[in-house]
């Protein structure tokens, strides 16, 4: 007999916390309906395990690898949309762009890093925020990355395809006209805007994974499911690939401190974040 729910406390969870805490960073969510969530039914269905008790006695069984990786990636809380919180994109298109385009103006250069980009969306927001920002200037070089876990993500976010549900989660009617292409029932990214955004997947945690340099990063609605320590590693990381007079942007609700190397900033509606100026230009050691 399957588990119905999840069931707190049970061995099988307890050994899920673990391997998703050690591999991916993030903590499970102990609420979490395991079995009605239909990543966690695909995987069930593509490992052709019944049960959960069924998957976790095949994971203890192997060595760590591939089975082990993607259930991490399918227990990972993908929930993301277009333009997601006003006051962040209102900030970033009305406070932070115009900063940056003042500051880069004599390389004309700019990189934003959508950091745990689930599907795409953040970092196609942000590439249409900075194609608009940069509509009356000529000769810049620009790009967004996009990064996150899991695979099955990044292969959404590279295909640039959504659904009509997904299209209605945040995207103003302008600019679905301004930068999509409906074919059958999905909506298709135009090649300009992808040109600017490349996909890849990184493993905020894994310690030989270098981070890309950037000049604005979002990195929200990741941390806030890491513990303290595995929370203060990133952010230490986040700080040294961030430019010095570049800004790091959080999840509503989330915040950083003067203890993580940065300095808050009230900008618009949020708070922003810089990296603090450390003295003598020696990065400072955060690392645990
Ligand atoms: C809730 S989504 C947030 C997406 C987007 N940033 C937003 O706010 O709409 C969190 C994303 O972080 C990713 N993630 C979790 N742990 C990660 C890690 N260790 N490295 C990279 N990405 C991670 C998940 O795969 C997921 O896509």
């Amino acid at each position: 007999m399957g588990p119905t729910a999840w069931e707190t406390g049970s061995e099988q969870v307890t050994y899920l916390g673990e391997m998703t805490r050690r591999i991916g960073g993030f903590e499970l969510e102990k609420e979490r309906a395991l079995l009605s969530d239909p990543r966690v039914m695909d995987l069930l269905f593509r490992e052709k395990a019944g049960t959960i008790e069924e998957l976790v006695a095949r994971l203890r069984q192997t060595p760590e690898g591939p089975l082990h990786y993607n259930v991490v990636e399918s227990l990972a809380v993908s929930d993301t949309s277009f333009f997601r919180d006003n006051g962040v994109f209102e900030t970033v298109e009305k406070d932070l762009l115009p900063c940056m385009i003042d500051n880069r103006s004599h390389n004309r250069k700019l990189t934003l890093w959508s950091a745990g980009c689930s599907t795409g969306q953040e970092a196609y927001s942000l590439a249409i925020a900075t194609k608009e920002a940069l509509e009356l200037e000529t000769g810049w070089t620009w790009k967004v990355i996009g990064t996150d876990l899991c695979s099955k993500n990044i292969r959404t976010a590279e295909s640039g395809v959504y659904s009509q549900f997904d299209i209605n989660c945040g995207l103003p009617a302008s600019r679905l006209v301004a930068y999509f292409d409906k074919r059958k029932d999905h909506w298709y990214v135009d090649e300009f805007l992808k040109k600017h955004v490349s996909f890849q997947k990184l493993n905020l945690v894994d310690s030989n994974v270098a981070f890309p340099k950037a000049d604005i990063v979002l990195l929200r609605n990741v941390l806030k499911y890491f513990n303290p320590a595995r929370r203060s590693a990133v952010l230490a990381k986040m700080r040294q690939s961030l430019m010095p007079d570049g800004f790091l942007v959080m999840g509503e609700n989330e915040s950083v401190g003067k203890e993580d190397g940065f300095e808050p900033i009230q900008s618009g509606k949020i708070t922003v974040f810089r990296p603090l100026i450390i003295e003598n230009n020696k990065p400072a050691d955060f690392s645990i």
